[in-house]
């Protein structure tokens, strides 16, 4: 989420200098006239920072389109399946319909992702992508999840859009599958205003991404790219050089912005003591963003006056329940008017109690104490 609060001059002055330095805000090509290809530093700094051991890193224009050309990279389409989780967000679905395949859906597990157990009753032989969530920032269980993957032949695309700077293992989440993906939309750790990136393990998967996010252009090197061929037919998924010079201030940013989410998200770990409010389970081994602080209250009462309190007191409460609607299976009958079978019904009923509390670091750690301890008075 901070991503934007700390947007300051250093982005201005990064997106005035693209002016000064030849006006070229397309990624490719105009040599002569630009001293930068910010998209292509960008991903090279994503890429070091996150995961240097993935084959490539690409940026493009939204986490939905990354998804969409991961699955369309791996040559997902129409009679397929691809495996998701209840507990999302609307844009992963589209991106699998939008490729012709047809989404099943898992229940979640204590850490409100990915059932593993039930993802693996769920694997069909038209099965040909797995994607995992990892939802408000906590890592989902990537270890069984990517051995059922690996078991079965069916790759893994982490949804790693609302987790950037989560960890299992002391590895980065977007870096521990075949695929994994970023969006740097409005709020998110890191923003570019609009944009995503996608991180392939192998070479051969970046390259016909890459290909099918810029028209099916090979970009061979030394060629003009209007005598380019075509590798296959693709789409246009490119990020700008604003975004990318954008990225790279705020990827500066990050360490500060997710030392200070910690902070909050610990003095609310510490703080909150109710004996009617549970915490949101992360595994052992994995590490949070601290993007947002997932509580749990069974008592509706009680449940509505700490929404109430986190209203007033100008936190308000995210995807849960603020945006509930767009998170939730279980409201997407425009998707499957059947939508609502056992799986899709289980996790609606886990996350009707939950209230999540989101992180800012433009609020002091005082003001999260503040809240931990208002939230500790209420009584049903
Ligand atoms: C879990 C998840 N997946 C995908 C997306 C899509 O990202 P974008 O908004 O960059 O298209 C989002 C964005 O909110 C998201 O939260």
């Amino acid at each position: 989420m901070p991503g934007f609060e700390v947007i300051d001059e250093k982005e201005k002055k990064a997106i005035s200098r693209i002016f000064d330095e030849g006006k070229v805000f397309f990624a490719h090509g105009f040599d002569k006239k630009r001293k930068h290809y910010h998209v292509r530093e960008f991903e090279q700094e994503l890429k070091t920072v996150f995961s240097p051991k993935m084959a490539d890193v690409l940026c493009v224009s939204s986490g939905t389109a990354a998804i969409k050309v991961a699955l369309k990279a791996l040559g997902v389409g129409k009679g397929d399946e691809v495996i998701t989780q209840s507990f999302n967000f609307i844009a992963t679905v589209e991106a699998i319909i939008d490729t012709g395949a047809n989404v099943v859906f898992t229940d979640i597990d204590d850490t409100l992702n990915m059932c593993p157990k039930n993802l693996e009753s769920l694997i069909s032989k038209k099965t040909k992508a797995i994607i995992p969530v990892h939802m408000l920032g906590v890592p989902a269980e990537m270890i069984l999840i990517n051995r059922i993957g690996k078991r079965n032949k069916i790759p893994v695309v982490e949804d790693a859009c609302e987790a950037i700077g989560a960890k299992v293992a002391g590895k980065y989440v977007g870096g521990l599958s075949e695929f994994g993906v970023f969006s740097f939309d409005f709020g998110k750790m890191i923003t570019t205003g609009e944009g995503g990136a996608l991180f392939s393990k192998k070479k051969s998967d970046g390259k016909n991404a890459r290909m099918y996010h810029d028209h099916g252009h090979k970009n061979i090197p030394n060629l003009p790219r209007g005598l380019d061929h075509a590798g296959l037919i693709g789409f246009n998924y490119r990020m700008t050089e604003i975004s990318g010079a954008f990225g790279k201030v705020q990827l500066k940013k990050f360490p500060s912005i997710l030392r200070d989410s910690k902070k909050r998200y610990h003095a609310l770990e510490k703080c909150i003591y109710h004996k009617d409010i549970k915490f949101r389970h992360v595994y052992s081994g994995s590490e949070p963003n601290y993007d947002t602080f997932v509580i749990s209250i069974e008592n509706k009462k009680l449940r509505n006056q700490v929404i109430s309190l986190l209203n007033k007191a100008g936190f308000g409460t995210k995807n849960l329940p603020d945006a509930f609607n767009w998170h939730c299976a279980y409201f997407w009958e425009h998707v499957d008017k059947n939508i609502r079978n056992k799986e899709v019904k289980s996790c609606y009923d886990r996350l009707l109690k939950c209230v999540a509390i989101p992180i800012l670091v433009s609020k002091s750690i005082k003001d999260y104490k503040k809240i931990a301890s208002d939230i500790n008075e209420c009584s049903e």
